[in-house]
């Protein structure tokens, strides 16, 4: 049993984790498929072992989108759903799709119909129109909790503020996906690689990131297109789906005509195995079909489990792979040192984009897959954006190749490399003088999300070349006659540089701090240290144990944020920095508002106000929900009636439990009365 119960951690812990990459970093790591796996094999343990099934388990809950910890999402309000916004159970072949069909056919009098539609691959949206006016846009959430992303979705061509035609109700919701065409997805990947910043995974976690952009314009540009496939209201006239989405298209709203009405499952076959072959060559990422019942009393009769509709179903297609052969395999060199191999493959088309490289990850993982070149691979898109290899075709092995040999020096400075016991990954310990590592790290400094000073890769490497830069404070040295005497540098271009450098003096202290590259510091981590400490120098004198008191930061991060401060070479340019006049201080609010910033808090019980309205007070001071209690958790927050397992937890790891009226003390703001039960969510 104890072993069940261990397997049941693990899964909850890895599924919940995965959830957040995908919601929320929008940056899996794991394909649909393997993710699909694990949370089967949790629901099949849960299901043989009852008494280990806890309602805070993800087989209860959909994925959450809302952004409690990536500091962008914060930007929109939470608004609750009038109805749940649910998932849709998954089938990965025919026989599953027949069972569904005659689980939904099993009560029904009459022979039932089936709307089949293409399943779009982007980010899901529930649109609400009042009187024939877009009156509200929400994301997914949590369900039952979702992002007001309306500014922005007013920005989204094809998506009517205003509706034209007969019989529009007076107030109804349509549910459909935000998704980036593969051509917009191109030429945005294209932009941010050249202002140095990291490309979407692919163009479901694009259109996601775009839709919470905090600059609506900026959303507009970024090519988003909407389909809408479920209208919900009350007593809204229509007696099937399919009569619903071609009202909605004549009042000019965007549906999918991607669809047909299947009597059986053969049809259903039909269609599924022609979108298979035929989505390669839609404009648009698809990653299988939905089947519907069509008729709207029976779809109601049916109902919905916890987490899904039971009148609807998704047939997932199977990850598409090609086959190609390796020309040659590279060793790169990040700005972190690590050294990856890639492989360079004779260009394939896949998933809408042509193909030309994949990454190796690490010495084990070549040894693993015996590649060599003249080999011929499988290449496959899981959720990466970099597409992996995944087994080579013996059969074609070329008579006369050698296992390729990883090398033992660093490619670009010629430093042996290095490796640390627990890690899979040869670096170049040159941090200081590996040109790579160097303009790597200078082209950070100034990338957009950090710096925001407009330079791209090429000036910055042009500027190292010639000895002008080396450590980031040397770009505020930079002169007019420096820059003007170099190649390619006219009058505009020079004045414009110094321009973007001076704006660069404002930016915020939590962006200088990401912009600094201190190993496993990203944005998130950045912001979160910019406001517990307010400052850089409280920031550099704090211990590691201290560093590890701070929101989810572990002994990893803890440890390279103190060896940075150790180094006297970072020190000093961090002084001239500032003598520079960047910002490395928290201005005015910041670093006193955020009450629960780096706190994790566990809820249970109930409480005056709703639980979701309680979970956004924790949000709202910067608090970080958990739903499970361990050695991370800040304290435990205990209504009425809490559950005993969550407290006697608490107890063992001596983790402080709170009452309601006590959080509201630490929180500042005013309990209300259990009666009126108001839901105040702002
Ligand atoms: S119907 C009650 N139809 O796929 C759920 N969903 O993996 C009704 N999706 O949550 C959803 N294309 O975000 C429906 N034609 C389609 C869809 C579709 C994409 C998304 C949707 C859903 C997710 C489930």
């Amino acid at each position: 049993m104890e072993d069940f119960r261990q397997r049941i951690e693990e899964l909850r812990r890895q599924i919940d984790e995965h959830n957040r990459r995908y919601y929320v970093d929008n940056s899996p790591s794991i394909s649909d498929y393997d993710f699909d796996m694990l949370m089967n094999e949790l629901i099949a343990l849960e299901k043989a072992h009852p008494s280990l099934v806890s309602e805070d388990s993800p087989t209860r809950r959909v994925g959450s989108d809302l952004g409690d910890d990536n500091g962008v999402s914060r930007e929109f309000r939470h608004l609750p759903h009038k109805y749940p916004m649910l998932s849709l159970g998954n089938t990965y072949n025919i026989p599953e799709v027949e069972d569904f069909v005659a689980r939904a056919s099993r009560g029904s009098t009459s022979p039932l119909s089936f709307c089949c539609e293409l399943k779009f691959d982007g980010t899901a949206i529930c649109l609400t129109y009042s009187s024939g006016r877009l009156v509200g846009a929400l994301t997914r959430g949590d369900g039952i909790v979702g992002d007001d992303v309306l500014r922005n979705v007013h920005h989204i061509a094809g998506i009517p503020s205003i509706l034209h035609g007969d019989d529009i109700p007076d107030e109804f919701e349509i549910r459909g996906e935000i998704y980036m065409p593969y051509k917009s997805f191109d030429a945005l990947c294209a932009e941010r690689e050249e202002d140095g910043e990291a490309p979407f995974a692919n163009p479901r976690n694009a259109a996601s990131g775009s839709l919470k952009l905090t600059d609506s314009s900026e959303v507009g540009r970024r090519g988003l297109e909407c389909t809408l496939y479920h209208m919900l209201g009350e007593n809204l006239p229509f007696a099937t789906h399919d009569e619903a989405l071609l009202k909605a298209a004549s009042w000019g709203l965007p549906v999918s005509a991607h669809r047909r009405i299947c009597r059986d499952i053969n049809e259903i076959e039909e269609f599924i195995n022609y979108w298979d072959t035929e989505r390669k060559l839609l404009p648009f990422a698809t990653d299988g079909v939905v089947v519907k019942v069509n008729e709207l009393p029976v779809q109601k009769e049916l109902g919905f489990t916890s987490k899904f509709p039971r009148w609807a179903v998704a047939y997932k297609f199977k990850a598409e792979q090609a086959c190609t052969e390796v020309l040659g395999i590279d060793y790169q060199v990040g700005r972190t040192g690590a050294v990856t191999p890639v492989a360079n493959l004779s260009p394939v088309p896949l998933s809408g984009t042509v193909v030309k490289r994949a990454t190796l990850h690490n010495a084990e993982q070549m040894e693993a897959l015996d590649i060599r070149v003249g080999d011929w691979v499988y290449v496959e898109k899981g959720g990466e954006i970099i597409p992996k290899i995944t087994a080579v075709e013996l059969s074609r092995r070329p008579l006369l190749s050698e296992k390729p040999v990883f090398p033992d020096s660093c490619p670009d400075c010629g430093t042996p490399l290095v490796r640390e016991a627990d890690q899979a990954k040869w670096f170049c310990p040159n941090v200081w003088s590996c040109p790579t590592q160097v303009k790597e790290t200078l082209v950070h400094f100034l990338s957009r999300r950090a710096m925001n000073v407009l330079a791209g890769d090429a000036t910055i490497a042009q500027l190292y070349d010639r000895g002008l830069v080396r450590y980031s404070a040397d770009f505020y040295d930079l002169k007019y006659s420096d820059l003007y005497r170099l190649e390619g540098w006219k009058e505009k271009s020079c004045e414009r540089f110094l321009k973007s450098l001076e704006n660069s003096r404002k930016v915020t202290f939590d962006h200088v701090l990401y912009a600094l590259a201190i190993r496993n510091v990203g944005e998130t981590t950045a912001k979160m240290l910019a406001r517990h400490y307010g400052n850089i120098d409280a920031l550099s004198s704090a211990s590691l144990e201290e560093l590890q008191e701070v929101g989810d930061i572990g002994e990893v991060i803890a440890a390279s944020i103190r060896s940075f401060f150790d180094e006297p070479r970072n020190v000093e340019n961090i002084e001239r920095l500032r003598r520079a006049g960047l910002q490395f201080s928290m201005a005015g609010e910041g670093a006193v508002d955020a009450i629960l910033e780096g706190r994790t808090v566990v809820i249970t019980g109930t409480y005056a106000i709703s639980r979701d309205a309680m979970k956004a007070l924790v949000e709202k001071h910067s608090g970080r929900i958990s739903s499970g209690v361990s050695a991370k958790t800040s304290f435990v927050l205990a209504g009425q009636n809490p559950g005993p397992e969550k407290l006697k937890k608490a107890a063992e790891l001596g983790i402080r439990t709170v009452t309601e009226r006590e959080f509201y003390d630490i929180v500042g703001e005013e309990m209300p009365d259990a009666e009126g039960k108001e839901l105040t969510l702002f």
